[in-house]
């Protein structure tokens, strides 16, 4: 029987047996900025010692990643936090093969960790205040369970917890929260349904007053535009999910970064598509393939900056990583003379920045970094 798209994706990637919470997870069928490279984790580490810092280093500070996956960006964010206050733990990993394609489409990668600021915290005249590693607190915001392996540092949940102070991350979580699709049609715009099990879409009905309303401001309709739009995806549920997780922020940043669009440049058609085994595939909810549709970013920035009162900023993320120093350059050749070894790695640095950089791959993602009570300048870096 058909439904809605919103509750085949539902059931499809989070349902009993559904391809996120009863599968192997998102790293065996498609490539992240997390799976990418260990500068992408290093990155983020510089961003939350300034937030730290913008909290005037608070006695807890919390790290919450929601839409973990398993775990792979706490344990190369915790491993990092090891290594810089010299507590022996496991080291940063990239996390699995580099066959797998990213789901925005980008070359073959290298690994090492970029430089990280030093996270010993210094301190003040006449007092001792705990390092980083002391303070922080890790929490996977997670519906697959709890991997076996897990460091028992990382909490793991499957509901956002209440009063964080610190930073929230969602790195390609927004994609994959269930939407509902509309189709254009002479006496207005309908919902598209779908048969699970085949995939095969019909019209059903017209679609609610609010979801009109979204329409209505987010993506301009073929009428009022003149363009091509036949079909769009309706990203109201992502604004909501996306507003409900800044509301658990009392004091500190919330990061999304997922592969995007803006309203002056909606997709003609839509995104909606499905990834399995490293492949892209087509999007039948029928929970054996991961189904995502890209994100309308200024709509969810909009949704979460009502909730925090403050200014958010939407920016590329090859934008955002160079503000945080992982620039992606090369190394002088001069150094291969004096230092052969300190070349090669430096290339590889590089070059594992450069597939994070690419504007036609993990580059284009967007990085939406949307404070809540503290000043927009730390998190945006330098
Ligand atoms: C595309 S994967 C991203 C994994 C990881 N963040 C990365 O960047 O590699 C999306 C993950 O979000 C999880 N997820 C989606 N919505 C969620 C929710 N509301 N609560 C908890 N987990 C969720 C899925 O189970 C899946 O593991």
């Amino acid at each position: 029987m058909s439904i809605l798209w919103r509750d085949a994706m539902s059931r499809a990637l989070y349902g009993p047996g559904g391809f996120f919470v009863a599968g192997t997870g998102p790293a065996d069928h498609f490539r992240t900025s997390v799976h990418a490279s260990p500068a992408f984790a290093a990155a983020l580490l510089r961003l939350i010692t300034e937030v730290d810092a913008a909290l005037g280093h608070p006695s807890r500070l919390d790290v919450v990643d929601v839409g973990a996956g398993r775990g792979e960006l706490l344990r190369a964010l915790l491993a990092s936090v090891r290594v810089a206050v010299g507590v022996s733990g496991e080291p940063a990993r990239s996390g699995r093969s580099g066959l797998i394609p990213p789901r925005a489409g980008s070359p073959e990668t290298l690994t090492p960790t970029a430089p990280v600021r030093s996270l010993r915290d210094e301190p003040s005249s006449g007092t001792v205040r705990p390092s980083l590693a002391a303070r922080v607190r890790f929490t996977a915001v997670e519906y697959a369970h709890r991997p076996e392996n897990l460091p028992e540092e990382i909490t793991w949940t499957s509901e956002i917890p209440a009063e964080i102070t610190g930073v929230l991350l969602a790195t390609e979580w927004l994609d994959n929260v269930p939407l509902d699709v509309a189709v254009h049609t002479e006496d207005g715009w309908r919902y598209l349904l779908v048969d699970p099990e085949s995939g095969v879409e019909t019209i059903g009905e017209p679609i609610s007053s609010d979801d009109l309303d979204w329409l209505t401001t987010w993506w301009p309709s073929p009428e009022t535009t003149h363009s091509n739009h036949r079909r769009a995806e309706i990203g109201r549920s992502r604004d909501e999910a996306w507003a409900h997780a800044v509301g658990k922020i009392s004091r500190g940043l919330a990061v999304a970064v997922d592969y995007g669009h803006l309203r002056e440049a909606r997709p003609a058609d839509g995104t909606l598509t499905g990834y399995r085994g490293g492949r892209q595939v087509p999007p039948v909810p029928d929970g054996s393939s991961d189904v995502t549709a890209h994100v309308a970013m200024d709509s969810v920035a909009s949704a979460g900056a009502a909730v925090a009162r403050c200014a958010y900023s939407l920016v590329l993320q090859r934008e955002a990583l160079r503000a945080l120093g992982a620039d992606g350059g090369r190394p002088p050749l001069s150094l291969a003379g004096t230092d052969p070894a300190g070349y090669v790695r430096a290339l590889a640095a590089a070059s594992a920045v450069a597939e994070l950089t690419d504007p036609a791959g993990l580059g284009g993602h967007l990085w939406l970094r949307q404070p809540v009570g503290i000043p927009l300048g730390p998190a945006v870096a330098r």
